[in-house]
């Protein structure tokens, strides 16, 4: 039986999705020092997220907030490739940060399982899927865990890092290590719960906003207004799901209730409609609020 390998032997990570988590997370990566390979099998996204990286480093460097030499440091430490084989043959640690499709992930799992080095580590960025789900695909189900990293990663300091039964010892240590590494402030999740521990906290807070809206008491924007003056939350929940986008809000409460069954975790009708419409957050340029 393979092991899984200790935080010093971690040098190459492996990011697959060049979507609007794994692009960070690679950077995230990157700017920590490891060599860092983004695998999509779009030119198209793989492109976009080169030059998203290119104009935030940019732009920090501009601010001042990261030097010259660092920003080129990390950009050079950036690979990006359609081919899985490769990317993955010489991987100490992969990110799956895929479409939030189980029969995609399973796919890639079961490749990876195969083309990965034997100590490497298998995690997925999944909110919704527990690694369970993908582990037995690998062969080497003790070395796969979810490692949830939040939106924007460059900027949240959460990293969840969720095992499932035979998730071992060395596996939840060297994830954990490795997101310290990261710059991160890693939670350990002993059991999978549908939602985690986060997703879970902001489920309760959009459910009440969406009710208090929905009933007509309040208006969406003084919803927002309170979160913030009232609770020194950041954003309020509807702007927050205008960042995460609602399709992946949506997508959420239908994965949660799929897997729950209860009634707090039902799909909200509001939502759903918006994302009928196209109206997808800011992403789209509409959504609770108009971007345009
Ligand atoms: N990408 C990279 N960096 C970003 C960014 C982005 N999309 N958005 C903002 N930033 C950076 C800015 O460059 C800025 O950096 P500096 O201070 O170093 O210059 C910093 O973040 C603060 O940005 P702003 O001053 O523009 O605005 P802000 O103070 O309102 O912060 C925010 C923006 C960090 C997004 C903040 O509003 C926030 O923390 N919001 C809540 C985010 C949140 O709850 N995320 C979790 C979503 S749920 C999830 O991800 C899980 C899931 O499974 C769906």
């Amino acid at each position: 039986m393979s092991t899984a390998t200790g935080i010093e032997n971690i040098s190459t990570i492996l990011v697959i999705g060049a979507g609007t988590m794994g692009r960070q997370i690679a950077m995230t990566a990157a700017l920590a020092g490891y060599s860092t390979t983004i695998q999509d099998i779009s030119e198209e996204g793989l492109a976009a997220a080169r030059t998203e990286l290119e104009t935030w480093a940019a732009s920090r460097v501009a601010k001042g907030k990261l030097g010259q030499d660092a920003a080129t440091a990390a950009l050079d430490a950036l690979a990006y490739s359609t081919d899985l084989d490769s990317a993955a043959s010489n991987a100490d640690f992969v990110i799956e940060a895929a479409t939030e499709r189980l029969d995609i992930k399973t796919q890639i799992f079961e490749k990876l399982g195969v083309l990965a080095p034997a100590h490497a580590i298998l995690a997925t960025n999944s909110s919704t899927l527990g690694s369970s789900k993908v582990a037995e695909a690998t062969g080497r189900p003790g070395q796969v865990c979810n490692m949830h990293f939040f939106n924007p990663a460059l900027v949240m300091k959460c990293v969840e890092v969720v095992r499932h039964e035979t998730t071992s010892d060395a596996t939840v240590d060297t994830t954990m290590e490795l997101a310290r590494r990261l710059g991160k402030e890693p939670v350990l999740i002993n059991r999978e719960i549908p939602g985690f521990i986060a997703n879970r906290l902001m489920g309760a807070i959009q459910r009440e906003a969406l009710f208090l809206a929905d009933s007509g008491i309040a208006s969406v924007q003084d919803i927002d207004t309170t979160a913030r003056t009232a609770l020194g939350h950041p954003m309020g929940p509807f702007a927050l799901m205008d960042m995460v986008g609602l399709d992946v809000i949506d997508f959420i409460a239908q994965a949660t209730y799929a897997e729950t069954g209860a009634a707090e975790d039902a799909p909200n009708e509001r939502v759903a409609a918006l994302v009928a419409e196209g109206k997808l957050g800011r992403k789209s340029g509409a959504g609770f609020y108009d971007y345009k």
